[in-house]
């Protein structure tokens, strides 16, 4: 089959950045053989994020590579969510930490290396960093994944239906449990400070209460509708918690602080304080369960896969026509080239006017602010 002509690209480099989320295998195959098959461009694979680019810790990733990783989980490149050259972190003796900006550094490795191009696949903390490097003159192409679907610009992003599935059926099984005990159980999922993981998994999987962040909830309504499902004769209840809720008044519950990070605040820990809450005020037996990395890890879901692949295709099209500083997006049907500032620009949240709140409201579900039906 004869070769697309490619714009003076020969050779491209490929990252990913941040938390890893299932999807980024097929992207990095995606990638990949489109710039094998369709445009004869070498690639190279760059380790560990960013931090490959500084350590100049990369090398060829053939299309023998690349094959059979479709269904994989994680990233073959590894990743990491602590490297940022601009602000390059070394930790020094008793915990101190030094940043440097060592980005001239780091595009002087991927000149020395012959790169023309670069592919980063992250969330808005990688993206961001692609966008400094393209202003620093870098030809670079951003790919959005995040579990948490909290990237603008996309309107989803690969990795958040294998989540949603994944906590959808946590749910499920919480379900005959929290049945046979007469127990409430909080579910506490991912999603940082949107609500979009909680939302999704809370409506497919039937919760009772979903509380997300965009919606601060007040203890007493949450008790007040446990206790009215108990009257009705409803012995048990399902609360599906988001990480970044938090109490009307109140605040983040903060887990850890990772001070290497692009955004060193790790939530977590809210399901345990409302589930505390609950049971002193109600008397009812209430149990936790925190889903963690588990929504994060394993194979994903068709729908990602189709997704991602539809991304690394598109990515390796805007680098070979040259549209660098750009973002592959979904629009619609439609995947296509957007400005990467337009992806980073803010943090896409639930909108109180989400039609998913609306339709959730008319079958009963609480979010925490008012007593549902
Ligand atoms: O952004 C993805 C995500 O899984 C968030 O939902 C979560 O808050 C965070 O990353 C956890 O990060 P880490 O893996 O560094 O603890």
């Amino acid at each position: 089959m004869a070769k697309k002509r490619s714009t003076g690209v020969h050779r491209i480099g490929v990252l990913t950045g941040g938390g890893d989320c299932p999807g980024l295998n097929a992207v990095i195959r995606a990638v990949t053989k489109t710039a094998i098959l369709d445009y004869g461009i070498e690639v190279v694979g760059i380790h560990d994020g960013f931090a490959g680019m500084v350590e100049d810790s990369m090398g060829p990733l053939r299309y023998d590579a690349v094959s059979g990783i479709l269904t994989q989980g994680g990233t073959i490149l590894g990743t990491s969510n602590r490297a940022n050259p601009f602000r390059y972190a070394r930790e020094e003796a008793k915990g101190r930490v030094t940043f440097t900006d060592r980005s001239d550094e780091a595009i002087r490795r991927c000149r020395e290396r012959g790169l023309d191009a670069l592919v980063c696949i992250g969330g808005d903390g990688t993206l961001s960093i692609a966008a400094q490097f393209h202003q620093k003159g870098l030809a670079v192409v951003g790919v959005p994944k995040t579990i948490d679907n909290d990237l603008s610009g996309t309107d989803v992003t690969f990795g958040f239906d294998t989540a949603v599935s994944i906590a959808t059926e946590a749910i499920d099984r919480i379900h005959t449990t929290a049945m046979s005990h007469h127990r409430v159980m909080v579910v506490e999922v991912m999603g940082r400070y949107a609500g979009w993981l909680a939302l999704h998994a809370g409506i497919a999987g039937g919760g009772d209460v979903i509380l997300i962040p965009e919606i601060p909830y007040e203890i007493d309504v949450v008790c007040d509708f446990v206790q009215a499902r108990s009257g009705r004769g409803k012995r048990f209840s399902i609360l599906v918690v988001a990480e970044g809720a938090k109490a009307k008044g109140g605040d983040l519950v903060v887990q850890r602080l990772v001070k290497t990070s692009h955004d060193p605040i790790r939530l977590g820990g809210v399901g345990q304080a409302v589930a505390s809450q609950i049971e002193e005020k109600t008397g009812v037996e209430t149990r936790v369960t925190v889903l963690g990395h588990i929504q994060r890890g394993g194979s994903p879901t068709a729908r990602d896969r189709i997704l991602a692949t539809r991304f690394g295709h598109c990515a390796m099209e805007l680098v070979a026509r040259g549209r660098f500083g750009t973002m592959a997006a979904l629009k619609g049907d439609e995947v296509k080239g957007i400005p990467l500032e337009e992806a980073v620009r803010q943090q896409r949240n639930v909108p109180p006017d989400c039609p998913l709140i609306a339709t959730a409201r008319s079958v009963g579900t609480c979010f925490g602010d008012r007593l549902g039906r």
